[in-house]
Formats: C-alpha cells, structure tokens, sequence
C-alpha cells in the first residue's frame, strides 16, 4: 500500500495565504457593502422630511402630506408631482411663508383662492389647518 505522501511545507504554505486571501476578500466585501448601505440609507434621509418631533407639527406633516404635496411638493416649494399639470402653478410655501400671518395662511385654506387652491372648509378642523401652518414654518428654506 503506497503511503500518501504528506505535503511539502510550500504546498501548506499557498494553502495557508489562499485562506488569508480568501478572509482578506471577504472582510473586504463586508465593509463595502456596510458602507454602501449606510450611504444609501444617509442619501434617503436627506431627500424625505423627517418627522418632527413636536406631535402638533408631526400631526402637520401628515395631513399636509394627504392634502397639499400633490401640489406644493413634500418640502412645500410648489414642485409636487401634479404642478405641471395645474392651470396655474401651486405656491413655493416656504418662500411666501414670511409675508403670511398664520390668520392670513387660515382664511386661504378656508376658502380656496378662486383660482386652482381648492378650499379645505369641509376637509379639515381648524386646528388641523393651524398643524399644517405649523408645518409649513417648520419646514427648512
Ligand atoms: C390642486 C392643487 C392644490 C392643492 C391640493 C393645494 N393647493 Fe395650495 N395652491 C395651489 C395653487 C395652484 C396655488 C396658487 C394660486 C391658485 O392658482 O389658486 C395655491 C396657493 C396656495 C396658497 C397661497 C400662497 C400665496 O402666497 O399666494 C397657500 C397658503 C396654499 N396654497 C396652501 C395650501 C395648503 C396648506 C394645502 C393643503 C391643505 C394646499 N394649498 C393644497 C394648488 C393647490
């Protein structure tokens, strides 16, 4: 019975660096897909609004996001996806926020504005709309 020959110690030694690549190549694999998920998930943030953490203004952020974004867009610079649908074209809130007082935001969403800004009379409370005008001075330039 021929004994199997035992392997030399160069053989041991490409069989020992080939496990050291292998690691090597894995952990490499790990930390780039660690980083490209946080970047994704970092890049996702930015691009949503965060919720706020005053309930009265988060309460805002939803009904403005069922009511107005259609229009006004999701961070109210009136970009949203029916815009360039509309006779004529939804407000930047965030740019006209300075020249409304909030009695003056109220009387708007309570009666429309004659033209394509439906009013919200029959929609929502008043103290909804007073959420959604909270958002609105929330929201970032
Ligand atoms: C159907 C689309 C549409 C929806 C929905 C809508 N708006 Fe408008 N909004 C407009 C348009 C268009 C204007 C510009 C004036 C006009 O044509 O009526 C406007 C004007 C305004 C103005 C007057 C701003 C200014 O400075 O002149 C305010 C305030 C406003 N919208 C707030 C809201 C809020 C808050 C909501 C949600 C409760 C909302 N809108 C929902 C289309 C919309």
């Amino acid at each position: 019975m021929p004994q199997p020959t035992p392997p030399s110690p160069v053989q041991e030694k490409t069989e020992k660096n080939n496990k050291l690549l292998f690691w090597l190549l894995a952990g490499t694999a790990v930390v780039v897909t660690s980083v490209a998920l946080v970047l994704v998930f970092f890049l996702k943030g930015q691009s949503g609004v965060p919720a706020p953490s005053d309930p009265f203004i988060a309460q805002g952020q939803m009904l403005y996001n069922q009511n107005c974004s259609e229009c006004h867009g999701e961070k109210a610079r009136g970009d949203g996806p029916r815009a360039p649908t509309l006779k004529f074209q939804p407000a930047d809130l965030v740019g006209h926020r300075g020249h409304h007082s909030d009695q003056d935001f109220l009387s708007i969403l309570q009666n429309g504005t004659g033209f394509v800004m439906p009013s919200f009379k029959d929609k929502l409370t008043e103290e909804q709309m007073r959420q959604i005008i909270a958002y609105i001075r929330y929201l970032k330039e």
